[in-house]
C-alpha cells in the first residue's frame, strides 16, 4: 500500500564517537515523539518512544564498528515505518513494518563551513496548513524536488519555501529550518503546521536562550528580510538540520534580485552554534543540557 498511498514516515539522527570512544545519540527521545507526531498525520498506528528508542540503541550497539572515526563523520540512523498491505484501496493499512537502516556518513564540510546560496521558491509550494508539512512523510519530499532541481539550475544548492497562501512569509530551507540575526535579535518562522519542528531548531533556541541573545518565534516575510539587507540591519541568516548542524547563508535570490548577506562569510554566531552543538554532540564540551545520550 505504501507505494500507492504514501503511508511513509522517517526519522534522521545520528550516533557520534567520542575521543573516549564512546557511542553519542543526540536527543534521540524528540526523534522519538517527532515520529509519533508524524504517524498520527499519516493514520499510521503509534510506536512506544521508549522502544524505539531502546531499538536505535541496540541496532547502533550492534554495529558501532561501523562508526567512522574521522574529524565530523558519523553513522547516520534512519527508522521508518511503511504500510507493507497488500491490497488497493485508500483507507489505513492494517500491517507496518518499522525498521532502522544505518549507513556511515563523512564531514559535511570537509574544509570548514561555507556559506549556501538560496533561491526563494515563488512559484511551487511545499506544504501549506492543514496538509502534512508537520509530518516526516515521504511524500513531502517528492514534492519538493521540482524546485530543487530548478534551484541547481540557477546555482543554488538549496531552495527557502514560502508560506502557500499568501506567498509571502518564510517557512524554511530544503531539509533545514532557518533563522535571521537583524539588528542584534534572531527571529525564526513560527511553527504553523506547516514546517518541520527541526531538533536543532529547538536546540538553537535553547542555547540563545541561554546565551541571553534575544531570540523570537514569529511569522517573518521575504520582504522584511529584503529591506533588512537593504538598510544594513541583516547581520546573519543560518539554516539549522541534523546533517550539516549549521548551514551559513551567504546569498538569496527572489524574483531576479539578489541579496548577500555577511559578504558572503560565515557569521560569528552561526560558528558559535555550530561550535557548541557539534562540540556536545562528539563528547568535546560539557553537555550541560544532558542532550547526549550513549549506546
Ligand atoms: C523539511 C525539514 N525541515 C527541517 C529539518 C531539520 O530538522 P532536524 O533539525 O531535526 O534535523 C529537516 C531534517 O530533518 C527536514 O527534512
Amino acid at each position: 500500500m505504501v507505494f500507492h498511498y504514501g503511508q511513509a514516515i522517517f526519522e534522521g539522527l545520528k550516533a557520534y564517537l567520542s575521543p573516549e570512544k564512546k557511542v553519542l545519540l543526540f536527543r534521540p527521545q524528540k526523534n522519538a515523539e517527532r515520529f509519533n507526531l508524524s504517524s498520527e498525520r499519516m493514520s499510521i498506528p503509534p510506536i512506544d518512544e521508549t522502544f524505539f528508542v531502546h531499538a536505535v540503541q541496540k541496532l547502533v550497539e550492534t554495529d558501532k564498528e561501523w562508526i567512522p572515526s574521522q574529524d565530523g563523520s558519523s553513522l547516520y540512523i534512519r527508522p521508518f515505518v511503511i504500510a507493507t498491505e497488500p491490497c488497493l484501496g485508500v483507507r489505513p493499512a492494517h500491517e507496518y513494518v518499522f525498521a532502522i537502516i544505518l549507513s556511515p556518513v563523512g564531514a559535511y564540510y570537509e574544509e570548514g563551513m561555507n556559506p549556501i546560496s538560496i533561491l526563494v521558491e515563488n512559484e511551487y509550494v511545499r506544504s501549506v496548513r492543514g496538509g502534512t508539512g508537520l509530518a516526516k512523510t515521504a511524500g513531502n519530499y517528492a514534492a519538493s524536488l521540482k524546485a530543487q532541481i530548478q534551484a541547481s539550475e540557477q546555482s543554488c544548492s538549496q531552495v527557502m519555501w514560502l508560506d502557500a497562501i499568501e506567498r509571502k512569509y518564510i517557512e524554511e530551507v530544503g531539509s533545514m529550518n532557518v533563522f535571521f540575526k537583524i539588528n542584534g535579535e534572531v527571529v525564526t518562522p513560527q511553527l504553523n503546521g506547516s514546517i518541520l519542528e527541526g531538533i536543532t531548531r529547538a536546540s538553537t533556541i535553547q542555547l540563545l536562550k541561554h546565551w541571553n541573545v534575544p531570540v523570537i518565534e514569529r511569522k517573518i516575510s521575504i520582504d522584511e528580510i529584503f529591506e533588512a539587507s537593504k538598510d544594513g540591519r541583516l547581520e546573519e541568516s543560518f539554516g539549522t538540520g541534523t546533517a550539516a548542524v549549521i548551514s551559513p547563508v551567504g546569498a538569496l535570490h527572489y524574483r531576479g534580485e539578489q541579496i548577500v548577506i555577511n559578504q558572503g562569510a560565515v557569521g560569528p554566531l552561526s560558528q558559535k552554534i555550530y561550535d557548541t552543538i557539534t562540540g556536545i554532540q562528539y563528547g568535546k564540551i560539557a553537555d550541560d543540557f544532558n542532550w547526549t545520550v550513549s549506546c
